[in-house]
């Protein structure tokens, strides 16, 4: 890892504007940190796609992400850290650190809800791929994981819909199934469901507690950067990318990131 500099940006990627949710924590947590964003719109959505599919997508994009230069990529999606994340080690070797959005997660729930009963959300390819269970047999840590997928959401999200009713009646469907009765907490496995974060938690009326990503993520990117040395201290710069110009893209991004986000079209 010698040949990776402090001052080199942080590449974050997604299928689209889900990544962002978790972008965004990143660079509250790290505001030295220089960024490049990719959104994969073009091939939206991962999680109806194939293992070798997102692996062939996944490959472009690391080498659009090192060519220029990053020191770290984040893998902000949770289907493309089911599918590729052990593709994609040994893929970039040492040419930058690597963080998926899985690992860290079940380390937290592994540390905060032993014994519990939590519930999973996310695309079909992350539910079907089983990856979270695996790695908390892994952890050989006691949780009774229970795991729905809800392929609607990431449409409804990535056509700027995330406001509409719409929303509720997939996520009252979804989150009805008895399978998911009881559960003290619920996982939120895809990381475009943030933006409709606020109905999750209308729809269970605080007797679940909601789990996403970000901060647990960002925690790590930045323990990460500080064991290697690599905090950046300059003024940061931010990029954003996406393989085909969407209006919910603009309009999401805007939204959740809580700024104007140009994207350069790949
Ligand atoms: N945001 C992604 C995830 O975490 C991808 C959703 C999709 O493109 O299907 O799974």
């Amino acid at each position: 890892m010698s040949n990776l500099k402090a001052d080199h940006p942080i590449g974050i990627f997604d299928s689209g504007v889900g990544g962002l949710t978790v972008a965004k924590t990143v660079v509250d947590n790290l505001p030295n940190e220089s960024m490049i964003y990719f959104g994969d719109t073009k091939h939206l959505p991962y999680g109806d796609k194939s293992v070798q599919a997102i692996q062939s997508y996944v490959r472009e994009i690391a080498d659009f992400l090192l060519e220029r230069k990053v020191k770290l990529i984040l893998i902000a999606c949770n289907s493309a850290s089911a599918a590729a994340y052990e593709m994609l080690q040994d893929y970039i070797g040492t040419r930058a650190l690597l963080v998926n959005v899985v690992d860290p997660v079940v380390r937290f729930i592994c540390e905060n809800y032993a014994g519990k009963c939590v519930g999973l959300i996310g695309t079909k390819l992350t539910i079907q791929s089983g990856i979270y269970s695996k790695k908390i047999s892994e952890l050989a840590c006691q949780i009774d994981l229970r795991a729905q997928a809800t392929p609607l959401l990431v449409p409804i999200i990535e056509e700027g819909l995330f406001e509409h009713e719409l929303i509720d009646v997939a996520l009252t469907e979804y989150l009805s199934n008895p399978m998911l009765q009881g559960i003290d907490a619920l996982v939120l496995g895809c990381t475009h469901y943030p933006v409709i974060k606020k109905n999750i938690e209308n729809f269970y009326q605080g007797r679940v507690k909601i789990i996403d990503a970000g901060k647990i993520v960002a925690e790590e990117v930045k323990a990460m950067l500080i064991a290697q040395n690599l905090t950046s201290s300059i003024s940061p710069n931010r990029q954003f990318y996406v393989s085909d110009y969407t209006e919910g893209f603009v309009k999401g991004a805007r939204l959740f990131f809580g700024e104007e986000v140009v994207p350069f079209t790949n």
